[in-house]
Order: C-alpha cells, then structure tokens, then sequence
C-alpha cells in the first residue's frame, strides 16, 4: 500500500495526547509526518513542528495557515488528523473537510449534536472520511469481543455494563488548580463534564461491541467535589436498539482507580469481560461452565483481531498499538477510494462521524434527563 502523507494539528509539546498521535500513524509506515500546527501558541507551534522533522514551510502557526499553506500544493496532506481541545473540533474539522481532507477528529466530535449532524453531512456530501477517535476500539481483544457478541456466540444479549471511572480529581483542595477548573466550567466545558470526556468511551464501546444504537436513557449527574457546576460522576441507565439493557458508570472521583474503563457483557449463554488495564486477556464464561481468558495472539481468535495485533503472545501490546490499528484501517479505506474500490465494513472498521454524532446525542440527552429528575428519553440518531 502506498504512504500516505498526515498533518496534525494540536498535540503541541506537553499535550497529553499528541505523542500517541505522532507514533501510533507512523507505526505501520501508512502515514509520513508531514505537515503540523501543533500548538496554540504561534511560535511554540513552528519552533516544536521544526524539531519534531517538519519543513520550516510545513511547521504552520496556526490551522488556518496550515489549510492555506496546504490545500494548493501538489504533495497535500492525505489526512489530518485533529487533537485541539473539544471547543475547536468542529470548525476546523468542518474546514478541512471542506476544502478536500480526510480527517481524523479526537473525540468528542462537536460539542452539540447540531454541529456534529453538519459534519455527517459534510462528510457524506464530500466523501471524504471523518473518522472519530475512540481509540480503545483498535484493541485486539476488543475486536474479539465484538465478534463474539456479533456472531451470536453470547446468544442473545441481556445486558451491557461499561465503565469508565478514575479517581484523579478527587482532591477536594485541587478543585481551584486551573488544569482542572476549566474541567467543571460550562464556559469552557460545556454543558457535561466526565460523561462528555470519559464516559463516552465507554458508551461508544457498549454500541461497538454489541452493534447497536442507544434509544432511551435516564441520566444521574453529581457534583461530588464541593464548587463544581457540572457532574463528576454519572450513571445512566439505557436501553438498546435490539432491547439489550444498558448500564454506564462514569466518573473522576473514584479514588483508588487508575485509569478505570472497562466492558461486560451478558448474553443468555455465555459472557464476557474486558479491562483496559489488562487489554491482552478477554475473559469468557459459557453458560454452566468454567470461566476460560482468551489471550491476545492466540490462533483460535478471530481473523480480525488477529490480525489487529504485532507482536507474539505473552508479550504486551497496547495503547499505541490500539490507536495504530484505527490509523492501518483508515489508511486502507484511502486506499479503496483511490482504486476506486467499496469499503466491506467487515473488512475495514474504525468508528465515524456517525458514531461520533451518536456519542454526542447521548450525552445531550442525558444532560436534559439528569436536569429533570432523571426523566427517560428518547435517543434520536
Ligand atoms: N481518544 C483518547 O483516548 C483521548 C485521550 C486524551 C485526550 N483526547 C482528546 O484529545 C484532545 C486534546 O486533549 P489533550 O489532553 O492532548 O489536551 P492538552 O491540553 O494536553 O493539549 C492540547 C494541545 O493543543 C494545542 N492547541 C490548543 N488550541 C489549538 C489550536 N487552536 N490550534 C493548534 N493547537 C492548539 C495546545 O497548545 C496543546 O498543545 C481533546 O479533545 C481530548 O478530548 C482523547
């Protein structure tokens, strides 16, 4: 498959997430760094795109510069990918779709469920592929699980429950530090906070794995953090477009809890369970027996998570591995379009302004229920 050239914009010098961006594209050599307007700050942005390999008229001081600077040239950037925070997502995701770019947007998509509708649309009047980053999908055990929710391996599926709670802004003295003041400000947070940061990983992970559509919800919102305006912990209760019940805990108080995101699922013969803190191992229990852990690598998995995954077994595979294969499965749908070839989606998978805009419908819905005494509601997609 040919390199692709990739641009990002955001994950300056310090970013949390820009690393990951930068190693996991170039991981299986599908994407060469080229292009990047990395940093709030215009000069910061140059001078850190310079000593990360940028040429000096491709390490851009702003998005805007970069679109100019790139939209003309003969040699532009293939797909960028965008890692600002959330408030920015939509106008420059909405711009770089507009002028011809595949794009890769971190999550979450927009901050309102109008803004993400316009980037489906743009996306499909286009063509061009948007894809969202929910990141823990590329996991190979992940993909696993998926597989045997979907081929029918569980039965019928009862019930979802999903997590993502971590315990660091559990500090009551921290609460005016400004890394996390912004954090519980609807200013600049919006109207959610760790369901819109955390929770929606693990709500994009019950659809992912079980291949359906959240249709109804109630919502709990705390603020367990004396000050803060919006939640720190949530629970919503849901329903699935195939009648699965749903359950998500989320939350940033709960101390003693790392990173925090994990999956079960439990279906009339059988069940499963994943943790991304131990990604390599599935945990499977049929119906009246034994419980057995599927490990990563093993030739029994099916065709797709084997081949989601590089190393032998025994060995630990990851976060950046994880992200590397939403980056493999993007560049080969570039790849399709430019022979002209359909994408089969049991082929090539990474999730879509489509889900991105699910995510966001979700958590509207859920800021509106918990603002009225946990009210069910529908989700509309
Ligand atoms: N998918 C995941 O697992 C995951 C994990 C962490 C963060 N994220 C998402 O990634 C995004 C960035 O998060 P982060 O934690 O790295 O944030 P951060 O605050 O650590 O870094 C943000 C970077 O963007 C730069 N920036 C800000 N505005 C910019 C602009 N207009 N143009 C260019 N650069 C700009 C900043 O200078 C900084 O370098 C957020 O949307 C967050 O939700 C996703």
């Amino acid at each position: 498959m040919k390199q692709f050239k990739w641009g990002l914009i955001g994950g300056g010098e310090g970013s949390q997430i820009g690393l990951t961006h930068r190693v996991a594209s170039a991981h299986d050599r599908h994407f060469d760094f080229v292009a990047g307007a990395l940093d709030i700050d215009a000069n910061q942005a140059k001078q850190y795109g310079m000593r990360l390999g940028l040429d000096h008229d491709r390490a851009y001081g702003s998005w805007q510069d970069m679109l100019e600077g790139e939209k003309n040239r003969a040699d532009k950037i293939d797909l960028v990918t965008i890692a600002t925070p959330n408030s920015t997502h939509f106008e420059i995701t909405k711009a770089f779709l507009e002028n011809g770019f595949h794009v890769m947007c971190e999550k979450p998509l927009t901050m309102t469920s109008e803004q993400a509708k316009q980037i489906v649309e743009i996306a499909k009047e286009t063509g061009n592929i948007c894809a969202v980053n929910y990141g823990y999908t590329g996991y190979p055990m992940v993909i696993q699980a998926r597989h045997m929710v979907q081929s029918g391996q569980l039965g019928k599926i009862r019930l979802v429950v999903s997590e993502f709670a971590h315990g660091h802004h559990s500090d009551a003295a921290d609460a005016d530090n400004p890394r996390l003041r912004w954090r519980y400000d609807p200013k600049l947070a919006g109207d959610s906070s760790i369901l819109m940061d955390c929770g929606i990983h693990a709500l994009n992970m019950a659809t992912f794995v079980t291949g359906q559509e959240i249709s109804k919800l109630s919502a709990d919102f705390a603020s367990c953090v004396e000050g803060r305006e919006l939640e720190d912990d949530a629970m919503i209760n849901y329903r699935m477009s195939k009648g699965t019940v749903g359950r998500l805990w989320t939350s940033a108080i709960a101390l003693g809890h790392q990173h925090g995101l994990t999956i079960k699922v439990f279906g009339e013969s059988g069940a499963i369970r994943w943790a991304q803190e131990q990604p390599n191992q599935l945990y499977f229990t049929p119906l009246n027996q034994p419980t057995q852990i599927l490990e990563r690598g093993m030739a029994s998995l099916c065709e797709n998570a084997l081949s989601a995954s590089r190393i032998t077994a025994g060995h630990s595979e990851g976060f950046l591995d994880a992200f590397a294969n939403l980056y493999s499965q993007i560049a080969r749908a570039i790849s399709h379009q430019h022979e002209g070839q359909k994408i089969d989606p049991s082929e090539i998978w990474f999730p879509t302004a489509v889900d991105g805009k699910h995510s966001i419908d979700i958590v509207e819905q859920a800021v509106k229920s918990a603002r009225n005494g946990s009210q069910w509601l529908v989700v509309n997609s």
